[in-house]
């Protein structure tokens, strides 16, 4: 249970924070799931080194503002420009996040993203939401698979549709191998032990069962044994999206489309032609391609080559409310966090995502009156370009 959230607020007031105390509950292998890159990591590092160099100017003496960090996107009211990224196995760093998730957005009206892998299905999570969810599809080599799961992700109320397109192929994570970490998990007694001294991980792991592909369960033909399941995600969730593929996806999904991993500016032009809504900029928080560039290497440049006829999202590297509103500034029109809000979860249990947008949201609107910003919008006027 989450104490009182001033007195937390007193004791936890940053992501960094909830981050160490997220590493000391729970197993490793979890930590390593959450927290790891690929390679040597240059990727995860250059976000936070990207972020970091925005600076913004304030501007003083406007007298009392009545800030304000709503924000409306693809026609919905969102109580700030903040969303919850999509997460994989999200049972196995944190048992019931999906729920924990879908709670918290649905309580403070920010948007939430079901990932294809997460542990819990589509019809669970939508109902609880009240329209703030979103769904993001691996785009299945199987026609009939990614059709279903569409019709469904529709069914279960969810308003947009996330195509994640830089997962052309699975990427290295070498730390993930040296952990063992598994796509299910397979329970060895390395993880036995590891999880029995995590005691408060593995009571929330009893209450809601093991961590499993709910979502795809279904189409695995025969037995859903561990090599059953992984298999099959490994060969159908991958190496699939082509501009064909994805035009099919906009023909097929009467809401807002928004296409993720985007770093190129042809690329999103191309988007933009296809019908797409939204340009989601991200290198997967670093854990694609050591080499990538960080979203906001990028920004400025696409957000010219869309010209405004789509929306622009960012993520990869997102700390505090200081990094959303750096992200606003240099044209971002929402922000999406991934690990802040499951070091939330794993420091603090099923509250603690809330704990997070606490953080992040005060943030944000500290910073708005530092720089005479009534609303997110104008922070792009307190960009300092160096
Ligand atoms: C991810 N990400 C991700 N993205 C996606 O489209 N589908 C997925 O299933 C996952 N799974 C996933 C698991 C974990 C543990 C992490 C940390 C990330 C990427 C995610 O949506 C987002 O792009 C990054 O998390 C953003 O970087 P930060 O906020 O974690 O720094």
């Amino acid at each position: 249970m989450v104490q009182d959230m001033s007195d937390l607020m007193d004791r936890l007031p940053s992501i960094n924070d909830l981050e160490r105390r997220a590493f000391r509950r729970i197993p490793r292998f979890a930590w390593e799931y959450l927290v790891s890159g690929t390679g040597d990591e240059t990727a995860v590092h250059r976000n936070r080194e990207a972020l970091r160099a925005v600076k913004l100017r304030p501007r003083l003496l406007q007298g009392p503002l009545a800030v304000n960090t709503a924000t409306t996107l693809f026609g919905t009211d969102y109580s700030a420009p903040i969303g919850i990224a999509p997460i994989g196995l999200t049972g196995l760093m944190w048992p019931g996040t999906d729920l924990a998730l879908a709670l918290c957005a649905a309580r403070h009206r920010i948007p939430v993203t079901l990932s294809t892998v997460a542990t819990t299905t589509p019809e669970r999570i939508g109902p609880l939401t009240q329209g703030m969810a979103w769904f993001q599809l691996y785009p299945p080599r199987d026609l009939a698979m990614r059709n279903d799961l569409i019709k469904r992700a529709r069914n279960a109320g969810f308003s947009t549709l996330v195509v994640t397109a830089d997962v052309p192929h699975p990427s290295r994570r070498e730390r993930q191998r040296k952990a063992k970490i598994t796509v299910p998990t397979r329970i060895a007694p390395r993880l036995i032990l590891q999880a029995v001294r995590h005691p408060r991980w593995t009571f929330a792991l009893l209450r809601h069962g093991l961590p499993r592909l709910r979502t795809v369960e279904p189409y695995i033909k025969g037995r859903r044994s561990f090599a059953g399941v992984a298999g099959f995600v490994g060969a159908t969730l991958g190496g699939t999206l082509s501009w064909e593929y994805l035009s099919q996806v906009r023909e097929l999904w009467d809401g807002p489309v928004v296409v993720k991993g985007v770093l190129d500016p042809d690329d999103a032009g191309r988007c933009v032609d296809v019908g797409v809504d939204g340009i989601w900029l991200s290198n997967h928080g670093g854990r694609q391609l050591e080499a990538a560039e960080s979203p906001l290497d990028v920004i400025a440049e696409i957000v010219e080559r869309v010209d405004g006829c789509a929306k622009i999202i960012m993520d990869s590297g997102i700390r505090s409310g200081t990094d959303v509103a750096r992200a606003l500034a240099l044209g971002a029109d929402f922000v999406f966090c991934g690990r802040a809000f499951m070091f939330g979860l794993a420091g603090l249990g099923d509250g603690g995502a809330e704990h997070a947008l606490a953080i992040l949201s005060d943030g944000l609107r500290n910073v708005m009156h530092q720089t005479g910003c009534v609303t997110p919008g104008e922070l792009r006027q307190r960009v300092v370009l160096t």
